[in-house]
């Protein structure tokens, strides 16, 4: 039983939990599992956007004038390819003009160890908010990778959002980057020999992209 710590924040929801049953069930065919995969980022990424900062702002209505509040920061949204991209147009959709960075790393199928095939990240991340989007946090492996890379560039506040956590990710994450709070609907119970989480949802990538 993991033992929750202060930066993992557990998106529960009725709604979030609907579209999780989607993706586990290893019955969902590939255009299933894409919506249920934006249904679900809409909402963790709207948890993890909650604290944004926001500027007063007055708009006139047809009846007349009506105070409001606009986003007031800039956000910049990081997909670790390949499976992030999944989540990608359901951030866009919430914040329309974030700017978005990408960060490719791949799994050795052997060793899990994950290694780095690409990145292009927009400028100013310093003055950002960072929202990294990988649905799977397996070993913390990919994560750690791509935190130390957004921090060597200068980022500053990061979130994370994933679909499926295991505690062994949860654990590598918190000790290299405990200012990084994760947001995710749930933690699952452990790493299997070739370290996928069970009970998991299989190979996200395979399964958006119907490479199985
Ligand atoms: C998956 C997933 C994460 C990583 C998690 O990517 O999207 O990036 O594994 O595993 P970890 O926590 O043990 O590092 P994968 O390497 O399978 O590549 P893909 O997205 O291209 O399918
Ligand atoms: N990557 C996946 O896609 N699934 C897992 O269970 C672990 C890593």
């Amino acid at each position: 039983m993991y033992i929750l710590p202060v930066p993992v924040h557990i998106v529960d929801h009725p709604l979030v939990h609907d579209a999780l049953v989607t993706l586990r069930d290893k019955r969902t065919p590939p255009e299933h599992f894409r919506r249920a995969a934006t249904r679900i980022s809409v909402m963790l990424a709207a948890e993890a956007l909650r604290d944004i900062p926001t500027r007063a702002v007055t708009v006139e209505t047809p009846l007349g004038p009506a105070p409001g509040e606009r986003t007031g920061a800039e956000v910049v949204v990081v997909p670790v390819l390949r499976a992030g991209l999944g989540m990608l147009d359901a951030v866009l959709e919430l914040v329309p003009d974030a700017r978005v960075g990408h960060i490719g790393l791949q799994r050795d199928e052997a060793t899990a160890v994950a290694s780095q095939y690409y990145r292009k990240l927009p400028a100013r991340l310093d003055a950002s908010y960072v929202l990294m989007i990988d649905p799977m946090l397996a070993t913390g492996g990919s994560a750690v990778a791509a935190l130390d890379l957004l921090q060597r560039e200068g980022a500053r506040i990061v979130r994370m959002i994933c679909i499926v956590a295991a505690p062994e990710g949860v654990a590598l994450v918190e000790r290299h980057h405990p200012e990084v709070a994760i947001y995710t609907p749930v933690v699952d119970r452990e790493l299997n020999a070739h370290k996928y989480i069970v009970p998991g949802l299989g190979d996200f990538g395979d399964r958006l992209y119907g490479t199985i």
